[in-house]
């Protein structure tokens, strides 16, 4: 979370606090009163793992691509509160300010707020921009890194975007990762891949690309990352050592018991989950293509899925006509997605209202340029 700018931010009119004790009913009330008072001006933005409470409150939901898209495109309003993570809230401000938006509003910028500071992602964290500045130089030590093009996961802090940026790279998201690697590779013939290495390593393989051919950079380790030369300068795509806490804790063995007792029985899972969990699934994608088959899916079916608890379980909610389970055997959610609440979210849009926001998220010029020609090259190819 280095990339925030350090804008001073008026003292807030109200105090957290007092928000902690209020009742549901309250809360939502009180929401609902600012987006009245702030009408078109205010949008409140939600990904798919919020609580249902908090989702309901949003006026559209996504995953990172459409939440993404929503805020490089929309015009109207002057105010984001995004119920997501703050590499989200990052990559809002960005998109939403971004030159020519700034100047179609006359210089006015929109203000991108994440109620709670807290919630970042820990797999954002697995990679820091220093790390990935020195694996960089390491490797281009042993091989030309003018031939290989730098992906960041859009879950990354704005530095690594703007890194890639700056190196002839791009962003992907859950949903366009493929696109973005055929990109990469007509332009050059290797990939530095980072945070996750369960997204790129599931998404390359479907393009032919063998493990033999993706090697795994430790960050951590003393030299070249714990890697050999050789499998340097024979690799396609250099994974980077991350995961999402949340999403490897389905394992094979998960699957293989829902076949067992459940016959029929059909498998979704992201592409955050691991190789082997891909390979024995039926399907795999983004949290928004989840959501779309399930939406498509013939009545009475049968699925195990295996994403963040609050969006399966809504899913079941909102598809009675379908046997929908949970693919672990213990309830594993994004617990900083669930930092965002009724009182976080009532307490940052009063303070909006009233002329003192907090928590804003403001990505410094510099690094949101360069990271605007990472994302921008995304939302060209996808
Ligand atoms: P989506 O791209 O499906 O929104 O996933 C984002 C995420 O953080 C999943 O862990
Ligand atoms: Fe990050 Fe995993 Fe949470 Fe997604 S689910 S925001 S990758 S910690």
């Amino acid at each position: 979370m280095t990339t925030t700018a350090p804008i001073t931010q008026p003292t807030p009119r109200f105090e957290l606090d007092a928000y902690q004790a209020l009742s549901e009913d309250v809360l939502i009330h009180r929401i609902s009163q600012v987006r009245e008072r702030m009408g078109s001006e205010l949008i409140i933005l939600g990904h798919h793992y919020q609580r249902d409470e908090v989702i309901q409150q949003s006026d559209l939901r996504g995953d990172s691509y459409k939440l993404s898209k929503i805020a490089a495109e929309n015009d109207a309003c002057r105010a984001i509160v995004f119920c997501g993570v703050h590499f989200m809230a990052e990559t809002a401000d960005i998109l939403a300010n971004q030159p020519d938006n700034l100047q179609r509003r006359d210089g006015q910028r929109v203000k991108v707020i994440l109620p709670d500071l807290a919630a970042g992602c820990s797999m954002a964290d697995m990679a820091a921009i220093e790390q990935v500045e020195s694996a960089w130089n390491e490797l281009a030590e042993v091989t030309d890194t003018a031939e290989m093009t730098p992906i960041t996961y859009v879950n990354s802090a704005a530095s690594l975007k703007a890194f890639c940026g700056r190196h002839g790279g791009i962003v992907c998201t859950s949903s366009n990762a493929e696109s973005v690697l055929r990109w990469a590779f007509q332009q050059r013939d290797r990939v530095l891949f980072f945070p996750d290495q369960h997204l790129g390593r599931n998404t390359a393989l479907r393009m032919g690309i063998t493990n033999q051919q993706m090697p795994v950079w430790d960050p951590f380790a003393d030299d070249l990352g714990g890697l050999d030369e050789g499998a340097i300068r024979d690799s396609k795509v250099i994974l980077w050592n991350g995961n999402c806490s949340v999403h490897q804790v389905f394992q094979p063995e998960h699957v293989h018991q829902f076949r067992k007792q459940i016959p029929g029985i059909q498998v979704v899972v992201h592409p955050e989950c691991c190789q082997q969990v891909n390979d024995l699934a039926d399907e795999s994608g983004s949290t928004g293509k989840i959501i779309e088959t399930i939406q498509h899916a013939p009545a009475g079916s049968k699925w195990a899925i295996g994403t963040e608890w609050h969006l399966v379980n809504r899913l079941k909610q909102q598809h009675p006509d379908l046997e929908i389970h949970f693919l672990a055997p213990i309830v594993c959610m994004c617990s900083t997605m669930y930092r965002i609440d009724l009182p976080h979210l009532c307490w940052s849009l009063e303070n909006l209202a009233a002329g003192t926001p907090v928590n804003v998220i403001h990505v410094d010029a510099e690094t949101a340029k360069w990271s605007l020609i990472a994302l921008q090259r995304m939302l060209d190819v996808s």
